[in-house]
């Protein structure tokens, strides 16, 4: 039996839903090696190890959220461990006492909680949580409240399993910052970075990282570099004249996008978001 590899986490932004649409700008390309600078849940990661033969040396992942690539590098070397972790924490969840019980011990940043064990909460709290979101206050610790499920999916070790087998080595398994993933000619390179605002009341406040104007504008100079290179550079971002402005000169595509973050489902409607292609992309 042939397993489709998908995102293992939900996540803000996730593309799981625009694979189909994405894919059509990649699919007979030749290329090196695949990076992802902003790896979140990975949904087009995931959908290109299904698709291409890749050596997993020629993967590379990153996202400058530390505790959810560290559960990346976790399910990579320690997946038996981390399951064990996993499943002690599973037996004793059984509602919303219990999410409010271990995100404390999540923030607690306890010298005493393992790493493993902060990976196992992490894989919990997102499955349990309010809409999948990872968000953080100012003291950095995560706050987003429980969320109504009358059956919630929890990962399944057989998942871990799975992840482990197809990830790349840990060492292309990063948490920095974008800029500093390398990127070479022939190398296909998506970036999905956190959206400039559709407007300001709603600035971004869903990962756990701030990313205002002045990255936008660094992202798009980085982009320009890549392209520049000869890599075939993919990038998402809202439907905005910022983003339009700031990637003047590339071919940008507006394509169909459902944003099922919104917490009232009559409000998850279809909205369009940009798709900028690079130079080699035309
Ligand atoms: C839109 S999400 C990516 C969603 C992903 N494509 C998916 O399908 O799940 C953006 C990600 O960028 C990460 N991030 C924010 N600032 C960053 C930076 N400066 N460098 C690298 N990653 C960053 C966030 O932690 C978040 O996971």
């Amino acid at each position: 039996m042939i397993i489709k590899n998908k995102p293992l986490l939900k996540w803000a932004g996730g593309k799981y839903s625009l694979n189909k649409i994405i894919e059509k700008y990649y699919i007979n390309l030749k290329f090196d090696r695949y990076i992802e600078p902003f790896f979140g849940g990975g949904a087009v990661f995931f959908n290109i190890i299904n698709k291409f033969n890749i050596e997993k040396r020629d993967l590379y992942i990153n996202d400058a959220n530390k505790d959810l690539i560290q559960l990346y590098k976790h399910i990579k070397s320690k997946s038996s461990s981390l399951i064990k972790e996993y499943e002690i924490l599973l037996r004793n969840y059984k509602g919303e006492k219990d999410y409010y019980r271990m995100r404390d011990l999540y923030n607690s940043r306890d010298k005493n909680i393992s790493s493993l064990t902060r990976s196992s909460l992490l894989m919990l709290l997102n499955k349990t949580c309010f809409n999948g979101l990872y968000r953080v206050n100012s003291k950095g610790e995560f706050n987003v409240p429980v969320g109504r499920y009358a059956n919630a999916s929890f990962i399944k070790p057989e998942q871990i399993l799975q992840l482990s087998k197809v990830l790349p080595p840990n060492r292309n398994i990063t948490s920095k910052d974008y800029k500093e993933v390398i990127i070479k000619r022939n190398d296909l390179v998506y970036f999905d970075p956190p959206y400039v605002p559709l407007n300001e009341t709603s600035y971004f406040t869903d990962y756990s990282v701030k990313f205002g104007l002045e990255q936008q504008k660094n992202l798009a100079d980085h982009f320009k570099l890549a392209d520049s290179k000869g890599a075939y550079v993919i990038a998402s971002n809202s439907n905005t004249k910022i983003v339009k402005d700031l990637y003047r000169g590339f071919k940008i595509i507006r394509i169909d996008a459902s944003r099922n973050i919104n917490s009232v489902a009559s409000k998850r409607k279809k909205i369009k978001e940009l798709l900028i292609l690079g130079n080699r992309l035309k």
